[in-house]
């Protein structure tokens, strides 16, 4: 009996391994070990033997239904883990999947403005540089060179942002704050575009976002004049919108750069669009952040890319680009 056990044993461990899926698995294990197998038949067999033989033959007999039972096991956990991974692969999903069809959506046209700007200004040689859109007070108004009580912080409707003190940290007004950024991480040259958000505390309507987007532009070397400003804008409006469009300077103000202009351009049809502000970058504000102003100069502009798009793009109010109809988002 106890070489037949051992048969039984022997052959199992093949069988075992050939089940390929769980249910045949379960089917093997009720053939060998279940009602009806060879192993149960002699188990009921062990009655009828001497009690040395018995116990002789008992041991074997536990020694192969354990040994079946663990084969049974190892197989089982394989063949569940097959089975996981063949569903984790029938359900996966490539997100990474570029499909042709429009259904797809793309790249809303603020997103889509961005990178064509960046894609303008890296042609001139400049590098693309970010910050972050909640500031601290030095970065988006003392570093600037904003008095503490200047009334040019008056002319940035703040929203302020309830950490540290009462008016320590703000939603940046607009995206100079970057060029403060910037510059107390390099030392010049610098020649670097700072897209990204800013927000107003004013009521919106067809000309004004109180979310809205902004590019600044900032060099700084040695011997950067105005000349440098003035034609970089013009080369920039041309490189975006044509060559029939230019560009004209007013005298301003801005406490961080000192001459400060604002800039229009001109649409072919003789029109002025109101864009942005620029000058040159402020001694302070160099000083602000360890550039030694004797040695060198620059200038920065900043603009509302919001409204460069909507103008390229015969959007008359500014409230679409926030809003999710799509009838509006397709065309472009
Ligand atoms: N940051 C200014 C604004 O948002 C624009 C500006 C940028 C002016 C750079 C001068 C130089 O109003």
């Amino acid at each position: 009996m106890i070489d037949e056990i051992r048969r039984i044993q022997a052959s199992s461990g093949s069988q075992i391994a050939q089940a390929s899926t769980l249910d045949g698995l379960a089917e093997i294990e009720r053939s060998l070990t279940g009602k009806g197998s060879e192993l149960l038949g002699l188990k009921k067999g062990l009655g009828a033997l001497s009690p040395d033989e018995r116990r002789e033959t008992g041991l074997v007999m536990n020694e192969a239904s354990e040994a079946i039972k663990a084969a049974v096991a190892a197989r089982r956990a394989e063949l569940e883990a097959e089975a996981q991974l063949a569903l984790a692969q029938a359900e996966r999903l490539d997100l990474t999947e570029v499909r042709a069809d429009r259904d797809a959506g793309h790249l809303h046209l603020v997103t889509q403005t961005i990178e064509e700007l960046e894609d303008v200004f890296v042609g001139l040689g400049f590098h693309v540089a970010e910050g972050p859109e909640v500031e601290d007070d030095w970065h988006n108004f003392t570093a600037l060179n904003f008095g503490q009580y200047h009334p040019a912080r008056d002319m940035q409707d703040t929203f302020f942002v309830g950490l540290g003190g009462p008016r320590d940290v703000v939603m940046r007004t607009h995206t100079s704050p970057v060029q403060i950024r910037v510059m107390e991480g390099q030392q010049p040259p610098i020649y670097s575009v700072m897209p990204g958000r800013v927000y107003r505390n004013e009521a919106t309507d067809a000309t004004h976002l109180a979310v809205f987007h902004q590019l600044e532009c900032l060099v700084i070397d040695r011997g950067i004049t105005f000349a440098h400003l003035a034609g970089t804008i013009d080369r920039f409006t041309k490189a975006y919108f044509g060559p029939g469009w230019t560009s004209r300077l007013r005298p301003s103000y801005f406490p961080f750069t000192e001459p400060s202009a604002e800039f229009d351009i001109q649409r072919p049809d003789g029109t002025w669009l109101e864009l942005g502000g620029c000058g040159m970058v402020h001694p302070n504000v160099l000083a602000n952040c360890g550039i030694d102003p004797e040695e060198f100069s620059g200038f920065a502009f900043g603009f509302g890319l919001d409204r460069l798009a909507s103008t390229r793009h015969g959007v008359t109010d500014l409230r679409e680009l926030a809003s999710t109809d799509i009838r509006f988002l397709e065309q472009f």
